[in-house]
């Protein structure tokens, strides 16, 4: 392994532009040491999907991923035979006859994401993104790769990884996952940052935004999140904020730019009203006087 500490994977993960909490390089750093998959749980936008690209950075490892969906079937996810070529090559071939295991060999496989990391030779970041989204039966599926990190090809053979990718499982709990799962994996919920890491974060992901704006919105959204909404803002949203903020030449907040820019934060009409109706001048405040202290 790369890492001989935790300290070291977070240096590479901020190096890589990812400012995790002790919990999340806790977690990737013991599934690395243990080659055991992480399963990330957490709201849309708290950084799943960043965590697994940055980890990736930080090992200089190839990303390879899988974007979950429903419907989503092995012929997709790890490999399936290209018909189209092995028509045209019975075809060139006319008189002479083409042999079973030419047309079944590896020219004529299409290698999807699974197949690709177990079959790889360099370092490989696995990311089975937004696992909730696919059906069950690929959950199960998916289990058999995960506990052996080996394919089977009727055609070909049994491919073995010869080194284990790092995997990254991403949920954002629209469902559970099932137990089988989650005995094979390491878990880690990713909760909303704390408002001096987002504060960090921002700054970092915004770059020449004002400090004192940036404090401010950080304050703002945290308050947001207090509230009791459809769709509480992710880190992605402050971070958009941030950059209408910065691009409208704010250096802070007041009612009047927040009421302009809330859909930048809050992606639905019945949060953006009920805030703009109820909340908007006491966040504002809140948020100000906050972001002084
Ligand atoms: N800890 C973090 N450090 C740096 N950037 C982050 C962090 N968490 C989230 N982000 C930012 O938020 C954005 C959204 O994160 P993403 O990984 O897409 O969320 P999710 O996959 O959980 O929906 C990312 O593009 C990244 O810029
Ligand atoms: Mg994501």
């Amino acid at each position: 392994m790369r890492f001989r500490t935790i300290d070291e994977l977070e240096d590479a993960l901020r190096e890589a532009e990812y400012l995790p909490d002790r919990g999340l390089s806790t977690a990737l750093f013991l599934s690395l040491a243990l080659e055991k998959p992480l399963l990330l749980e957490g709201e849309a936008g708290v950084g799943k999907t960043e965590a697994a690209k940055a980890l990736a950075a930080a090992l200089e490892a190839h990303l390879i991923r899988l974007q979950c969906y429903e419907g989503l079937d092995v012929a997709h996810a790890v490999y399936e035979w290209n018909y189209p070529r092995q028509l045209l090559h019975i075809r060139a071939a006319q008189e002479g006859t083409v042999s079973e295991a030419e047309l079944f060999g590896p020219d004529f496989l299409i290698r999807r994401p699974l197949l690709e990391a177990i079959d790889s030779d360099g370092p490989v970041v696995l990311l089975i993104d937004e696992l909730d989204r696919a059906d069950e039966e690929f959950e199960a599926f998916l289990l058999e790769i995960l506990s052996d990190f080996q394919i089977t090809i009727p055609e070909i053979g049994t491919i073995k990884a010869r080194r284990r990718p790092a995997v990254v499982v991403t949920s954002n709990r629209t469902r559970d996952l099932h137990d089988a799962l989650k005995r094979r994996t390491l878990y880690h919920w990713i909760g909303h940052p704390g408002m001096e890491r987002e504060l960090e974060i921002v700054k970092l992901r915004v770059p020449g935004v004002p400090e004192r704006l940036a404090a401010e919105a950080a304050a703002f959204v945290r308050g947001l999140r207090g509230l009791e909404l459809a769709k509480p803002p992710g880190v992605a949203e402050t971070i958009d904020w941030a950059h209408a903020l910065a691009a409208l030449g704010r250096q802070e907040l007041d009612a009047e730019v927040v009421e302009q820019t809330l859909g930048s934060v809050l992606k639905y009409r019945e949060d953006i009203e009920a805030v703009r109706d109820v909340a908007l001048a006491r966040l504002v405040e809140e948020a100000r006087a906050t972001a002084r202290s």
